[in-house]
């Protein structure tokens, strides 16, 4: 019974529904048409009216650029004296108003001159529009320019070899355990190539007692340490590279030992590579263990470690100002560039981290390395003024 009414009431229910669908319908229908009407009639017109905007600016953009930029970025873009423009990395990470930006001002202390008016430059910023129309207008066909390789270091690989190979394979490469061949071999060496040699290092041989090194260490320390046997090779000696934190380490470690003359020669093998600032507190820690103030010289030690390479934040405030400040504020509160006040990134850094970072740059964006026009120090000058402006 129950049931029979129930099917009833949704008949009736269902005639209700259907003349209100067929206005709703009807409304539908309409709007459809009259949007259909709209994408035919207007928007063509509007689209076709920008794209011709913009290609005239692409035009303009074309002459500015063949007469102003190609003298430093090349006649097609592809890089000179300035680097390459037309470069699908950097065009992909750079939104407009950074490139506007970026021409308008210039980077201070670069041959890139400022253009606006505004700081003295012949364009005004519809002309600099225009030229920045022209670059976007690169990017679909602008070709993936990869970032310069740094050179394989043997001088690096002897340290990673004294770490992770010498276990096995003898201190420096002169053989070791039985069963594991000494490298530092230039007969043995001979017989086969580079690419051999970074294959065997990177997939090991498990079986036969040789780890597998390509999942633990970059492809750049594996180049390191086939440039090492390279040069074991031609019989060349490779004096180490002691970073400066192996040095402040086996200091450390020294002192843990109680064997201060060893401590006192690896702070001078580190004074040897230090100047201002650096070389300063490594001779005051030489001067805390000479006094006999060793647990002094512990605490300075580890401090030092955990900062290198120490910098002095006044002198780093006025190198900021020149080289830094155009692109992320004179405060740090950011520009063209990131904020670096308050900021998540610089506090998650060491301070080498932080250096190695401003010498390499980021590639592909605007921020660019500056190992060739800073020195190390003057980097980690800037490095501890960006610190005090987290505080
Ligand atoms: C006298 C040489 C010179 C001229 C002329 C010049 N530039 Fe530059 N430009 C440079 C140099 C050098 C750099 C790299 C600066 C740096 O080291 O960060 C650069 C950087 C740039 C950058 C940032 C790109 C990047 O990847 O760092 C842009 C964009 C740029 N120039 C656009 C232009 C435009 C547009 C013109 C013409 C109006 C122009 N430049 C004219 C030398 C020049
Ligand atoms: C745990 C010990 C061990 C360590 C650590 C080790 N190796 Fe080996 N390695 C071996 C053994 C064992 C062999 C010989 C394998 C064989 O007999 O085929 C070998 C072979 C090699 C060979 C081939 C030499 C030849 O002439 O056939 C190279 C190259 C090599 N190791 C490089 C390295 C490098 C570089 C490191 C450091 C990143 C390293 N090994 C670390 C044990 C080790
Ligand atoms: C031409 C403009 C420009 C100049 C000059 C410049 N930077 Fe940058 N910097 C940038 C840009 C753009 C980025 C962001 C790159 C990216 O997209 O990852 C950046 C990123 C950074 C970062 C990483 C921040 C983060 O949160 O990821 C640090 C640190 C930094 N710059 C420090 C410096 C220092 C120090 C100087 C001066 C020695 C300097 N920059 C000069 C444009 C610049």
């Amino acid at each position: 019974m129950s049931t029979n009414g129930f099917k009833l009431d949704s008949g009736e229910k269902r005639e209700d529904y259907s003349s209100l669908l067929a206005v709703g319908l009807g409304l539908a229908l309409l709007m459809l048409i009259a949007l259909a009407v709209y994408w035919i009639g207007d928007p063509p017109r509007l689209q076709a009216a920008a794209a011709s905007l913009s290609q005239e600016r692409i035009e303009r953009g074309d002459a500015l650029y063949a007469s102003q930029c190609a003298s430093c970025h090349g006649l097609e873009g592809e890089g000179g004296l300035g680097p390459a423009l037309k470069n699908r990395t950097v065009l992909k990470n750079t939104p407009d108003e950074i490139f506007f930006s970026v021409i308008r001002s210039g980077v201070p202390n670069t041959q890139m001159p400022s253009w606006s008016v505004d700081f003295g430059g012949p364009l005004t910023d519809e002309d600099i529009q225009d030229l920045v129309a022209l670059l976007r207008s690169w990017e679909a066909t602008a070709p993936e320019i990869l970032p310069q390789q740094r050179q394989p270091d043997p001088a690096q690989g002897t340290l990673l070899f004294a770490s992770t190979c010498a276990l096995c394979h003898g201190e420096n490469g002169s053989g070791g355990s039985p069963g594991v061949p000494a490298l530092n071999a230039p007969e043995r060496l001979e017989k086969f190539d580079d690419d051999w040699y970074r294959s065997v290092i990177a997939n090991g041989r498990p079986a036969r007692g040789m780890p597998t090194w390509g999942t633990v260490l970059s492809p750049a320390q594996i180049d390191d340490l086939v440039a090492l046997l390279s040069a074991w090779r031609d019989g060349r000696e490779i004096q180490p590279a002691y970073s400066m934190a192996d040095l402040l380490d086996q200091a450390l470690f020294a002192l843990s030992e109680n064997d201060n003359e060893s401590a006192l020669l690896r702070l001078s093998r580190a004074l040897e590579a230090s100047t201002g600032r650096q070389a300063e507190l490594l001779r005051e820690i030489q001067a805390q263990i000479t006094s006999g103030d060793a647990p002094g010289a512990v605490q300075s030690l580890a401090a030092l470690k955990e900062n290198w390479p120490p910098g002095d934040p006044q002198a780093g405030a006025q190198i900021y100002a020149v080289q830094c400040a155009s692109c992320h504020g004179p405060q740090g509160e950011g520009g063209i560039g990131k904020a670096l006040q308050a900021s998540n990134f610089i506090q998650s850094q060491s301070t080498a981290e932080l250096v190695t970072l401003i010498q390499e740059g980021r590639p592909g964006t605007l921020m660019a390395g500056f190992a060739d026009r800073l020195s190390e120090q003057e980097i980690a000058d800037i490095v501890a003024w960006v610190r005090e402006l987290q505080k």
